[in-house]
């Protein structure tokens, strides 16, 4: 077809944050992954620092400035918090894909760019999404190395044992936008990167007696990529939504949803490890088992380590849960995800009982009235 841009999949994100060692850290020890690769003076990188963190086939670097001349990456940070800069999808050739996705109107924010050393070469380019964030077109086929060039095995960090939490993948990753900006993220990626309108949630579909919002799920005509973007909708106090958008300064990235084989045992284990989870009142496990729902999890199993379960969906069910923000501002938080027998939704069954649950933790902020 004429408009593919020959995409992948997920490659990684990127973060920038105030310190990327102790970011590392936190993922390594509360999320079980790996650091696997680090980028700093002594790989002969001036200014920043990044560190490679994997699980399965997952990939997250945290990146910081560790000189003022590195004022992209600082002043992200002094804006947004510690937040997503980027997502990277593979792609079969970045320079099509890019002047491909530029000629449908996608502003440019990098040109093709070869990076190369002794072990080979990398590919990338990136073209903007909402506020100040980016999605990068990258080829890494032709380099042998440690991730990327300029990335070394890690110095530091390297024996971090934690609960094994089995994450695999990026399932997702949803975007936060202002009122109004939903529609407009909705056709930039669907006209740019091929992507199609898949779900829509107008009003009243997503709402608690006190807040709102509007959402979109976008995918991929040719990867597994699915975005879903939330526009706050008026309520009678500040939505979740709202609420990111005064926090973080803008739109980005709100949540990355991880996929496991396991929700019981990488939540029990993540649990285990110090992660922070949403936790859904019991009413809704009442509610699970008036329901009697066919599913192969034991409903107390689901009780007691707070797993949420959709199964209002036409095909399969899937079970989800959410940490708690895991920066200092109420913005970026992680979810993770099961799918069972094709489920493709994205938990919208579920979203009364987690509005209620981040609703309770929005008035403890004192983030719930308006100003
Ligand atoms: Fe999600």
């Amino acid at each position: 077809m004429a408009n593919n841009l020959g995409i992948l999949g997920y490659d990684y994100v990127e973060f920038y944050v105030g310190s990327a060692k102790m970011c590392a850290y936190w993922h390594a020890k509360s999320m079980g992954l790996k650091i696997t690769a680090y980028s700093g003076s002594e790989s002969g990188v001036k200014g920043k620092v990044s560190y490679l963190i994997e699980g399965d086939n997952l990939r997250i670097v945290v990146t910081s400035a560790v000189d003022p001349s590195e004022f992209k990456i600082s002043s992200f940070v002094q804006k947004h918090g510690d937040g997503v800069k980027r997502w990277a999808l593979k792609v079969k050739d970045v320079e099509y894909a890019f002047d491909t996705a530029v000629k449908n109107g996608a502003v440019p924010v990098s040109t093709y760019k070869k990076i190369e050393d002794k072990n080979g070469y990398i590919e990338e380019a990136a073209v903007k999404l909402y506020d100040d964030a980016e999605i990068v077109f990258s080829k890494r086929d032709n380099y042998k190395g440690q991730f990327k060039p300029y990335f070394i095995e890690p110095i530091q960090h390297i024996n971090i044992e934690a609960h094994k939490t089995g994450l695999k993948e990026i399932d997702h990753i949803v975007g936060n936008v202002r009122i109004n900006e939903m529609d407009f993220w909705v056709n930039y990626l669907n006209k740019t990167l091929n992507f199609e309108t898949f779900l829509e949630f107008g009003m009243g579909d997503i709402s608690t007696k006190y807040s709102a919002l509007l959402s979109k799920v976008v995918r991929s005509k040719e990867a597994d990529i699915k975005n879903p973007i939330n526009e706050p909708y008026e309520g009678l106090k500040k939505s979740q939504i709202e609420e990111y958008i005064d926090e973080y300064l803008g739109s980005g990235i709100q949540h990355i949803a991880i996929s496991t084989d396991n929700i019981i045992e990488t939540i029990a284990n993540m649990k285990k490890n110090g992660v922070d989870f949403l936790e859904p009142p019991d009413s809704y496990y009442e509610m699970l088992r008036k329901e009697n729902i066919d599913i192969t999890e034991d409903i107390a199993d689901l009780q007691e380590n707070g797993i949420l379960c959709d199964h209002t969906e036409s095909k399969g069910y899937l079970l989800q849960l959410f940490t708690k923000p895991i920066g200092d501002r109420p913005t970026f938080f992680y979810e993770i995800i099961q799918r069972r027998n094709g489920a493709e939704g994205f938990g919208q069954g579920n979203f009364q009982a987690l509005f209620e649950s981040i609703e309770k933790d929005q008035i403890q902020r004192g983030n719930f009235d308006r100003d």
